[in-house]
């Protein structure tokens, strides 16, 4: 993609990568990625804002020469994950004249992760500005908007506020601004699960903030630029907030048909009360383990409840669902309720190592752990209905903290 204006004195530099299925060696990326920089120019200095992932170092340069950009006074870090900070030092080579800019938390990192000396960086504290001549970056800290050094910077003349990775996307796009399309709705949303999920309540408190600074265009580190802000502050007002809606998310495995059949009543069941359920099963496809957890984690951002549902697998649950269980308990998703239903052969430890492995879900209630030895018999299956019927009644009792 060439450079790309988004104001009369900022240009979007960064790369686009279609191509990348993965992020972290965790999340799906469907729609591949971008990453981000930025080159803001005042009428006395210019400031790049981050950098590329290095595997994209060269396309990186090739667009900074092609631009005639001989000159960068300040290069600002906003974070230090190598896709945004990891070019930077092959850049100075070519800019040795630039000065690096960021948050003291910034350069921590900076020196643990990628050896540069602190002494290398004008040290910028909360609301310090930079000041490039008619245009100036004011800097604001957002711990754990991903990692404890993520920093944000508003400009002043465009009013376009930089956000590091808080509201980005993982898409790929040719076009800058980011449209009304479900798809990127849903690549905000998954990027939302999967990277802020776990800090929600300072992703609340920074949205909050970002309202007050009234930008005119917000632009993350990954992704299209929202030139209309309000669409993507309107959903992180409701993905923070703690209200539910009537969802049970039911991410299962049935090896033999059993867990099957406690899925399948208790989904019903819930329907039949009023609440949505949305089933991801996480063993039919050799390759959909991953994608389906991704899947769940989506659902969980506001959803009420989720049950585990697993066959018994010498003794503990199907590896699948124990995968599953790892990645929801360290994403943290607001769930008022959490279950574990499911069959076993002839004996089980499976509550005990589920309990285990969502030991770090402290909030939802844990619901009374419901299991069968084989086929569950139809008069078992009512012991499915009543679990259902109390679990709706629970939801449907939330009143004012639902959606
Ligand atoms: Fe794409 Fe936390 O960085």
């Amino acid at each position: 993609m060439p450079a790309l204006a988004i104001s009369e004195n900022i240009l979007c530099v960064g790369v686009q990568h279609p191509d990348r299925k993965m992020f972290d060696c965790l999340m799906p990326t469907p729609h591949g990625t971008s990453y981000n920089s930025y080159l803001v120019t005042g009428t006395q200095k210019v400031a790049l804002i981050d950098t590329v992932d290095p595997d994209f170092f060269e396309v990186y340069l090739h667009k900074l020469k092609n631009l005639a950009i001989t000159q960068i006074d300040y290069i600002v870090i906003l974070h230090t994950e190598q896709d945004h900070s990891g070019s930077l030092v092959e850049l100075l080579k070519y800019y040795p004249q630039a000065q690096l800019v960021a948050t003291a938390n910034v350069i921590k990192l900076m020196k643990t992760h990628l050896h540069i000396p602190a002494d290398q960086f004008k040290v910028m504290n909360e609301g310090d500005v930079l000041d490039l001549g008619e245009s100036s970056l004011t800097f604001h800290k957002i711990p754990f908007a991903h990692w404890p050094d993520n920093t944000m910077v508003f400009e002043q003349k465009s009013r376009i506020l930089f956000s590091s990775d808080l509201f980005g996307s993982h898409y790929a796009s040719d076009r800058v601004f980011a449209t009304d399309s479900h798809e990127i709705k849903e690549a905000a949303r998954a990027y939302y699960a999967e990277i802020m999920m776990p800090f929600a309540p300072q992703a609340r408190k920074y949205t909050e903030k970002v309202i007050e600074m009234a930008p005119l265009m917000i632009a993350s580190a990954h992704g299209p630029v929202w030139n209309d802000p309000s669409r993507i502050i309107k959903k992180y007002l409701k993905w923070t907030s703690e209200k539910v809606d009537k969802t049970v998310v039911i991410p299962y495995v049935s090896m033999h048909g059993s867990s099957n059949v406690i899925m399948e009543r208790m989904t019903w069941r819930l329907a039949r009360k009023g609440i949505s359920v949305l089933c991801r099963d996480l063993g039919s496809d050799p390759e959909s383990l991953v994608v389906q957890t991704g899947h769940a984690l989506n659902d969980l951002v506001t959803a009420a409840a989720v049950i585990f549902v697993t066959p018994t697998v010498l003794g503990g649950p199907h590896p699948a669902v124990a995968y599953c269980s790892i990645v929801v308990n360290a994403l943290r998703p607001g769930v008022r309720f959490i279950g574990l239903a499911g069959s076993y052969g002839w004996g089980t430890k499976v509550e005990e190592a589920f309990n285990t492995l969502t030991s770090g879900l402290k909030k939802p209630e844990r619901l009374e752990t419901l299991l069968f030895e084989g086929l569950p018999t139809e008069e078992e299956l009512v012991k499915v209905d009543e679990y259902a019927d109390r679990l709706a009644d629970k939801i449907l009792g939330l009143g004012d903290d639902l959606l």
